[in-house]
């Protein structure tokens, strides 16, 4: 397993659409791995590929309740709504308060090929909102209500 360098906003990389995986094959596997060891590294509870340079269609969650790995993943349900404070590891030092669904049903893929639906709800609905936005070149502060100053931060 390798660290990954996270690309940081203003790279273009993070702006454009991810293509999907068709290989699941060893090559995906180590990428799935590096993002995991990477994300964990930079104490960060989501991360896309499009955020260490790779155009596929892959992301990695832990929010505190373990590894999530995605791949091709889609949201099939949204419901209710929640207004909760963000970051993102490609804007470090920056935090937004973000309007999300409260619930979400995701289905995706696992790193072999098998189908899978998540459910999260809260913390794990925003990160799997923010993660997929990040695999269609979209950034949380595209939508940000509002950012949070300095003085908000340090507190
Ligand atoms: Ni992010």
């Amino acid at each position: 397993m390798a660290i990954r360098n996270v690309v940081k906003e203003g790279d273009e990389v993070l702006r454009k659409t991810a293509r999907p995986v068709t290989d699941f094959n060893e090559r995906l596997h180590i990428l799935l791995d590096d993002m995991a060891e990477t994300m964990y590294k930079e104490n960060g509870c989501g991360l896309a590929a499009n955020q260490v340079g790779i155009l596929r269609r892959v992301v990695v969650i832990d929010t505190g309740e373990g590894l999530i790995e995605l791949v091709n993943p889609e949201i099939i349900k949204k419901s209710g709504s929640q207004q909760e404070v963000e970051g993102c590891l490609s804007c470090p030092g920056e935090y937004g308060i973000t309007k999300r669904p409260m619930k979400v049903t995701v289905k995706a893929f696992d790193r072999f090929g098998n189908e899978k639906i998540y459910e999260g709800e809260g913390l794990l609905a925003r990160a799997f909102c923010h993660e997929l936005d990040h695999l269609d070149g979209v950034l949380y502060k595209d939508n940000v209500i509002r950012m949070l100053s300095p003085d908000e931060i340090e507190s």
